[in-house]
């Protein structure tokens, strides 16, 4: 039985009509550029991640360039990141003028260690952009002290992360809730996808969203005025209808992405050379991805690929590696944690749309492998 690692068909046959009838309203009125439903959008991603405001753009990259382009950062100055990241989370602090500077990753979650964070604090330092990776949050109960300590604004880029939560003093505390910005992604693979590229900044600040919405349109609170430059990062009106549409879904599918992942997680209790992922007690975990890792892992990708089962490698190199950073001076050893989960890790399909025989297929080609 083959097994894609993601089926955006089968998702597209539950809810063409919604979407579709949305859209319809978008054309009907051919006002495709802020109509109604960006603002209805951003008011409701703000709710769902327990934010003031909520301001969407482009796509997840520039959801979060325009929070670092707000921080007027100079040459020299430093913003922290995780080196375990998709590209976007160092690139935009390149693109924005800073310095990323890496630290190395906690080796159960994989997601950011705040220690690691504390220890690379400079007088450069200028912002910290965490990650939460997978679908489940970083420990922003112990990275928020350390930033707030230091001064430091926190960008969260919960592109991964919609409506992930973690309990922080006995308060379930929402993926964008607690940085100075959190970024969200709607890239079409992702929990809540639109049909094309968008991306959306939630934040409480009052002026920052008014520097946000400024920034997204050529730095200009009026047309064809600016104080400062900006760009055109706009979300499309027919885009957020797509994304409006099919938000209420939501919840549901997050649902059924925790059961597939609590299924798995079951069928691989006892076998050592598998490792599923560590879910932090504190978490609610929406699992964007189900990463486990292993052993002989080349190998074990070639036998899921004679067996049709859906993979993918969450992410085979290290950001500090890449060789656009070579003049940061990294090396090979320079965050030996980062570096042996790019070596291990591999993403098993975990789509909501999943069926129990198409997650016993894959169930059953991990197993013959390892035992
Ligand atoms: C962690 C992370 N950050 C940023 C992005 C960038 O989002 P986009 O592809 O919408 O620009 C992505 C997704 O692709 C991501 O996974």
């Amino acid at each position: 039985m083959n097994v894609p690692l993601l089926d955006l068909v089968a998702q597209y046959r539950e809810i063409k009509d919604d979407v579709l009838a949305a859209m319809m309203r978008v054309i009907e009125r051919q006002s495709f550029i802020m109509g109604p439903e960006v603002a209805q959008l951003e008011e409701q991603i703000a709710r769902l991640s327990g934010a003031k405001h909520g301001i969407a753009c482009a796509s997840g990259t520039d959801a979060l360039l325009l929070p670092l382009k707000a921080l007027d950062l100079r040459a020299g100055d430093e913003v922290i990141t995780t080196p375990f990241t998709f590209f976007a989370s160092a690139g935009t602090i390149h693109n924005a003028g800073g310095t990323p500077v890496f630290v190395d990753i906690d080796p159960l979650t994989m997601n950011i260690s705040p220690a690691a964070i504390e220890a690379a604090i400079t007088p450069r330092t200028r912002a910290i952009v965490v990650v939460h990776l997978f679908g489940q949050m970083a420990a922003m109960d112990l990275i928020g002290p350390i930033a707030s300590r230091h001064g430091l604004p926190v960008i969260e880029d919960g592109a991964q992360s919609i409506g992930a939560r973690r309990k922080i003093d006995g308060q379930w505390r929402s993926s964008g809730e607690l940085g100075a910005v959190g970024t969200l992604s709607f890239f079409p693979t992702k929990n809540l996808g639109a049909w094309g590229d968008a991306g959306l900044m939630v934040t409480q600040d009052d002026a920052l969203a008014e520097r946000l919405r400024r920034l997204r349109l050529h730095g200009g609170s009026r047309q064809y005025y600016h104080e400062e430059v900006g760009t055109n990062s706009r979300l499309d009106t027919l885009q957020a209808a797509v994304l409006l549409a099919k938000l209420p879904y939501l919840s549901r599918w997050t649902q059924a992405r925790k059961e597939h992942a609590a299924r798995y997680t079951s069928a691989f209790k006892g076998q050592a050379d598998i490792c599923p992922p560590a879910i932090d007690p504190a978490n609610d975990h929406i699992f964007h991805q189900y990463t486990i890792r292993v052993p002989r892992r080349d190998e074990f990708q070639n036998h899921l690929k004679s067996r049709g089962i859906g993979h993918s490698i969450y992410y085979p190199l290290a950001l500090h590696l890449q060789p656009c950073f070579a003049s940061l001076g990294y090396h090979a050893g320079s965050f030996p944690v980062a570096e042996r989960a790019t070596e291990s890790v591999i993403s098993l399909p975990v789509y909501p749309e999943m069926t129990d025989a198409q997650q016993d297929a894959v169930i059953d080609a991990v197993l013959s492998f390892y035992t």
